[in-house]
């Protein structure tokens, strides 16, 4: 309202009884009242003033809660952006169009006003902010990956990471069973367990809101394993050998 100084608003004063100074710096609705009352369309008592500045406040809120839920949805879309392996481009684009929608979601609440300072400024902005989320919200959309690990003999993999450049997507069920997000597109992903990799899960494809479901997936022993197994085995029977030796010694002294 060009013209409508803070002070109109905020400090309504009224020699009273009961006196009002105006100090306590808080919005009244006989402040309205002195300019729209008989003066300034829109024409409002003091009543209708009360009830104006709620209807403002409503209509804002209306509008901040869909931008905030938009923006909230589109931050955490951008912070798993990279282990989602989005290509940095799309990540730096989603990333300043995030910027325009958190900004003006922020400007629109830090004015503390809910909205009665410029309703049309405000939903402007909200509605500026909430397109602008939705835009995030599309660049990032994901696709979904399922499906149960097992070894060559039918055996569940548990606690296994399925990865892919350094990230950890998901780590296997009790069942062997995993589900993640990723970034469309083709992808072969890595599957670790206990620093050693047991193999890959190569070529799947995701597409964009669908679910690509892999099934039983059968990674065989590696060689790697095999090693490890051999090595017990043969330590076990050397200990156990020597054990013997020193114990058959003892008898023959005894
Ligand atoms: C047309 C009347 C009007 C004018 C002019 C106006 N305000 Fe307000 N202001 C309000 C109303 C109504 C509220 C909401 C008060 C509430 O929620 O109790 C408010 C809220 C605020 C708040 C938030 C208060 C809080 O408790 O968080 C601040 C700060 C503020 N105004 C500052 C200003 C400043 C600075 C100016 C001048 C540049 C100004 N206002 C001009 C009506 C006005
Ligand atoms: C100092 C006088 C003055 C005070 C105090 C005042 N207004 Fe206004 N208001 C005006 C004038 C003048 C206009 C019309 C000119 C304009 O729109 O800039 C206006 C316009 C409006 C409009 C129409 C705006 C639009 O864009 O259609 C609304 C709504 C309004 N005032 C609400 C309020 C409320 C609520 C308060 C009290 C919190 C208030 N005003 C206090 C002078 C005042």
């Amino acid at each position: 309202m060009e013209n409508v100084l803070c002070a109109d608003c905020h400090m309504y004063s009224a020699e009273g009884p009961p006196r009002v100074t105006g100090h306590e710096f808080k919005p009244k609705p006989e402040a309205c009242a002195v300019c729209h009352d008989g003066g300034a369309p829109p024409q409002m008592d003091v009543a209708q003033s009360a009830a104006k500045i709620l209807e403002l406040k409503d209509a804002t809120h209306d509008h901040l809660y869909s931008a905030a839920e938009n923006v909230s949805v589109a931050s955490s879309l951008l912070l798993l952006s990279e282990e989602h392996g989005f290509p940095q481009t799309v990540r730096d684009q989603a990333l300043s169009l995030f910027e325009l929608a958190n900004y003006s979601l922020i400007f629109v609440e830090a004015d503390g006003s809910e909205g009665v300072h410029n309703p049309t400024y405000a939903r402007d902005l909200l509605n500026f902010s909430n397109e602008k989320a939705n835009e995030v919200i599309s660049l990032l959309a994901t696709g979904s990956v399922q499906g149960k690990l097992k070894d060559g003999s039918g055996n569940a993999i548990k606690d296994a990471r399925i990865m892919r450049d350094g990230y950890v997507l998901v780590i296997t069920t009790a069942n062997g069973s995993f589900a993640f997000g990723h970034s469309p597109g083709v992808f072969t992903f890595d599957v670790v367990k206990d620093d050693r990799t047991l193999g890959e899960i190569s070529d799947v494809e995701v597409v964009e809101e669908e679910t690509t479901d892999l099934g039983t997936v059968n990674l065989p022993l590696v060689a790697d394993d095999f090693g490890l197994y051999v090595l017990i085995v043969v330590s076990t029977i050397v200990i156990v050998a020597i054990a013997l030796v020193l114990y058959g010694i003892r008898i023959r002294k005894a």
